[in-house]
């Protein structure tokens, strides 16, 4: 008999972020601050799937924005979207990488202007292949998704 067991409970009503890059699904929790607010919110971390290990990141009577959906993509472009009403998957989508990423990130390069309290970063996101690069807008230097962090925390 096949196991259908859930790693993580099942949630009511919200949003199930699936197929995440194993040990993507912090990084996608700070940057995007999906602790906020007193959510209520459980994480899985590299549980096994039927192809291979995943994150699972699950936010109770919480709807993603479009431009946050764009947003993981950046970090984890596999990962899927699910809408739950009253235990039912109601709508799925996979997310899709963004043009660019506003105000979220830091800028890795330390003297970057862009760095400084009263400015909003800006990086266009580039995709060759299976790499994707961020580009400052302001230094005009390129980093990996693996070099960024939330600007908050600098
Ligand atoms: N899920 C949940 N709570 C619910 C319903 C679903 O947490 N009330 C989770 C499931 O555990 C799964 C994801 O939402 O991680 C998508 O659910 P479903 O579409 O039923 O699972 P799969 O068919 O395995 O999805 P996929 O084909 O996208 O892998
Ligand atoms: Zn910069």
């Amino acid at each position: 008999m096949k196991e259908k067991t859930l790693s993580v409970s099942a949630i009511k009503d919200g949003t199930v972020i699936d197929h995440i890059q194993p040990g993507a699904a912090l990084k996608i929790m700070n940057i995007l601050q999906l602790y906020a607010e007193n959510r209520q919110v459980t994480i899985g971390i590299n549980l096994k799937g039927a192809s291979g290990l995943k994150d699972i990141i699950k936010i109770e009577n919480v709807l993603l924005t479009e431009t946050q959906a764009a947003q993981i993509a950046v970090f984890s472009p596999h990962a899927t979207v699910n809408v739950i009403q009253n235990y039912q998957v109601t709508k799925k989508f996979k997310v899709q990488i963004p043009e660019k990423i506003d105000s979220l990130l830091a800028c890795p390069n330390t003297r970057c202007i862009g760095n400084s309290e009263k400015i909003a970063t800006l990086f266009l996101v580039e995709e060759s292949g299976h790499q994707v690069t961020l580009r400052c807008k302001y230094c005009e230097k390129r980093f990996t998704r693996d070099q960024m962090h939330e600007k908050a925390l600098m």
